[in-house]
């Protein structure tokens, strides 16, 4: 996959595409493998966001064959589309924006997508976290937020994107959480979280 990456015109691709071409995978990808090889390789597996295909090629990798994602900006899901088509010879990234009509997802990801446009309280962020898990009501959601241990200035991410495990257990009272930190400031450029939420019965 990184091969593959190496050879995109990355010109007109935003800054955050070149994670893939490291010699290291993120943190976050190697967490979510982690995390991903203990559930059964049947599930169907939807991620919100997809970017250019690099989670969705993970989830190839590891054996899920129902997998698909929804990316909004048609550049990236086209260039994504055409990598998943030479790896995997499948295409699975619809070009639209979530939440759209799901139906029987057992696995909802939502990685490195801290992404809030037309909001501005914490309140209407969760609010929007909460609706984006009712949307799919997965068996598991793996969603990865900006940590509120987080506190120096950023552009990117308002103090209203940062998360707390309190906010979590609050929206998603019902639900059993687990968590692990992914990125951590000042060794990366902020402090990141990976929550597994799932339902009590499995
Ligand atoms: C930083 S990228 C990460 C891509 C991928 N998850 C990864 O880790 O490689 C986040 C992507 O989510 C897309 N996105 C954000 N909100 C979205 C939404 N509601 N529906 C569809 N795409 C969305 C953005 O266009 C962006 O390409």
């Amino acid at each position: 996959m990184r091969e593959c990456n190496l050879g995109l015109d990355y010109s007109d691709l935003p800054q955050w595409t070149k994670i893939f071409t490291e010699t290291e995978p993120p943190i976050y990808w190697v967490r979510l493998a982690e995390i991903l090889s203990q559930y059964p390789k049947s599930y169907s597996v939807f991620e919100i966001g997809s970017g250019l295909g690099d989670v969705l090629a993970l989830l190839h990798f590891l054996g899920f064959n129902k997998v698909s994602g929804i990316e909004r900006s048609e550049n990236l899901a086209t260039i994504g589309k055409e990598k998943l088509f030479s790896l995997f010879n499948s295409k699975d990234i619809i070009i639209g924006e979530y939440p759209v009509q799901l139906e029987n997802i057992d696995i909802l990801v939502q990685v490195n997508c801290v992404y809030f446009e037309e909001l501005s309280t914490k309140k209407e962020y969760l609010s929007q976290i909460r609706r984006f898990y009712d949307n799919a009501n997965p068996k598991y959601y793996l969603l990865e937020v900006i940590d509120a241990s987080f506190k120096n200035y950023s552009n990117a991410f308002p103090d209203f994107v940062r998360i707390s495990e309190k906010d979590i257990y609050e929206i998603f009272k019902e639900l059993n959480i687990s968590s692990y930190l992914t990125y951590q400031y000042p060794k990366n450029t902020s402090t990141k979280r990976l929550y597994v939420i799932s339902q009590n019965d499995l």
